[in-house]
C-alpha cells in the first residue's frame, strides 16, 4: 500500500499535511500530500509500496496535532453501483495479502456540511457491509477492540476509500470525533472543549486517579465557567481567575473561589493545585510560557491549555510555542509529557495537555 488517509477539520487541511510531511520524512518516508481546501481529509502518498503499512504503524498518532484519525488506503472505489455497493469493496480487499482480519468496522465521511447527508447513508450501510465483510473472514466474527479497524470513507456518493488502522495507534472514536451531550445546566458551550480533552489526553482507566474529587484546580479566564464547570462536576475545588462574571449556579456550589485578577499575575497561596486549566483569549506564545513558569515552579501537576491561532502561520505559530515550551521545561529539568491535538470543539486553536512527571514539588 502506499496510501494513507487524514482526517482534519474542514480548512485545515493545509496544516494537516504539512505535519504529515514533516514527521514521515523524520521517519524517511517520503511522499506527498493530497489535499483539496474545506474537504476535511488530506491524502498522503508514499513513493514506496508497502510505505503505508510502515507509517500507519510507526507514525504516532498521538503526536499529531491536526490530524482526528489515519489510516493506510488499500483502495480507492469510483462509481459503486447503486445496486450493489458491496461487491466492489469485497474485491478489491479479497485478493490483497497485506491487508489485515479487523476487529471492527467504522464506515465514515470527513467532516463537512456536504458529507452530513452521505452520513445518514454509511449509518445504514454499516449492518449489511459488516455482515458481508464477516462472510469473507475480513472481519473477525464478533467484535474485538484490539485487532485492527477497517474504514470505509465515503467522500461523495459512490466513492469511497477502504483501509485500516491500528487500535494501538489511531483515534477511538467514530471519524476520530468523541460524540458529547452538551450539560443543559451547564453556563457556556465551550464547557465541552475541556470534556472532550479529558476523552482524548486522559486514558479514561485514569479518570478516578487523575480527576479525583477533592483535589484543587485553577482555572486561568474562567468566566463564565465552563471549564470550571468539568471540575465541579467531578466534585473538585476551584479558584476561577477572572475579571469577568462567574455564573451563580457554580458560585452556589461553594466549591468555587473566583478572583477578580489578572490571570498571568495569579498566584495559589496554597500549593496544593493538581489541575491548571486556561482558556484566556491570549497570545499563544505567552499562555505557552505561563504554563511553563506553573509547571516548573511545582504548583501544578497537570496543564489544558488553549493555544489561539493567528489567521496566518497557523502550523509554523503552534510548532514554534510548542518547542519553546518544551526546551523552556527540559533546561529546568522538569520531565514531563505534553500532547497537542487540534480537538472537534476547537476552532481557531488547539488544546494541550501538559502533565509533570517529576516530583519538583516543594510541598
Ligand atoms: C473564551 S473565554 C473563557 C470561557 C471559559 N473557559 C468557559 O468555558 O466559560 C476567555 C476568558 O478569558 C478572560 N481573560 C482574558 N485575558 C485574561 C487575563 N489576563 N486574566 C484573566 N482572565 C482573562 C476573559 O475575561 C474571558 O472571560
Amino acid at each position: 500500500m502506499k496510501h494513507l488517509m487524514f482526517y482534519c477539520r474542514s480548512g485545515f487541511e493545509k496544516e494537516c499535511a504539512g505535519e504529515i510531511q514533516d514527521r514521515a520524512t523524520q521517519l524517511e518516508v517520503f511522499g506527498f500530500p493530497r489535499l483539496k481546501s474545506n474537504t476535511g481529509y488530506v491524502l498522503f502518498e508514499c513513493y514506496q509500496q508497502g510505505d503505508a503499512e510502515r507509517l500507519v504503524k510507526e507514525l504516532d498518532f498521538k503526536a499529531l496535532i491536526f490530524a482526528r484519525q489515519m489510516f493506510a488506503v488499500a483502495a480507492e472505489i469510483k462509481d459503486l453501483p447503486r445496486e450493489d455497493r458491496i461487491s466492489p469493496i469485497l474485491e478489491s480487499l479479497s485478493d490483497m495479502e497485506a491487508f489485515p482480519r479487523c476487529g471492527d468496522i467504522r464506515i465514515e465521511t470527513p467532516d463537512t456540511n456536504e458529507a452530513k447527508e452521505l452520513l445518514k447513508f454509511c449509518r445504514k450501510f454499516t449492518v449489511p457491509a459488516r455482515q458481508a465483510m464477516r462472510g469473507k473472514g475480513i472481519l473477525f466474527p464478533k467484535d474485538n477492540p484490539k485487532k485492527p479497524v477497517l474504514h470505509i470513507c465515503f467522500v461523495a456518493p459512490g466513492h469511497c476509500f477502504v483501509g485500516y488502522s491500528l487500535s494501538s495507534n489511531n483515534s477511538s472514536f467514530f471519524m476520530g470525533i468523541p460524540r458529547l451531550k452538551f450539560p443543559s445546566d451547564a453556563p457556556s458551550r465551550s464547557t465541552l472543549k475541556l470534556e472532550e480533552a479529558f476523552h482524548v489526553f486522559i486514558p479514561r482507566e485514569e479518570w478516578d486517579e487523575r480527576l479525583a474529587p477533592g483535589m484543587w484546580g485553577v482555572d486561568l479566564g474562567a468566566c463564565p465557567g465552563g471549564w470550571t464547570y468539568q471540575l465541579v462536576k467531578r466534585s473538585m475545588f476551584v479558584h476561577a481567575v477572572d475579571n469577568g462574571m462567574m455564573a451563580d449556579s457554580l458560585m452556589d456550589t461553594g466549591q468555587v473561589k473566583h478572583h477578580q485578577e489578572d490571570g498571568f499575575k495569579f498566584e495559589p497561596a496554597r500549593k496544593n493545585v493538581t489541575w491548571l486549566i486556561c482558556d484566556m483569549v491570549e497570545k499563544p506564545s505567552r499562555v505557552a510560557q505561563l504554563m511553563g513558569e506553573w509547571l516548573i515552579s511545582g504548583w501544578a501537576k497537570e496543564a489544558i491549555f488553549n493555544l489561539k491561532l493567528p489567521m496566518k502561520g497557523r502550523y509554523d505559530e503552534v510548532l514554534e510555542d510548542i518547542e519553546n515550551l518544551k526546551l523552556f521545561l527540559i533546561e529546568n529539568k522538569v520531565k514531563f509529557q505534553l500532547q497537542a491535538k487540534h480537538l472537534y470543539h476547537d476552532r481557531e486553536e488547539i488544546t494541550v495537555h501538559l502533565r509533570c512527571l517529576s516530583n519538583i514539588s516543594p510541598y
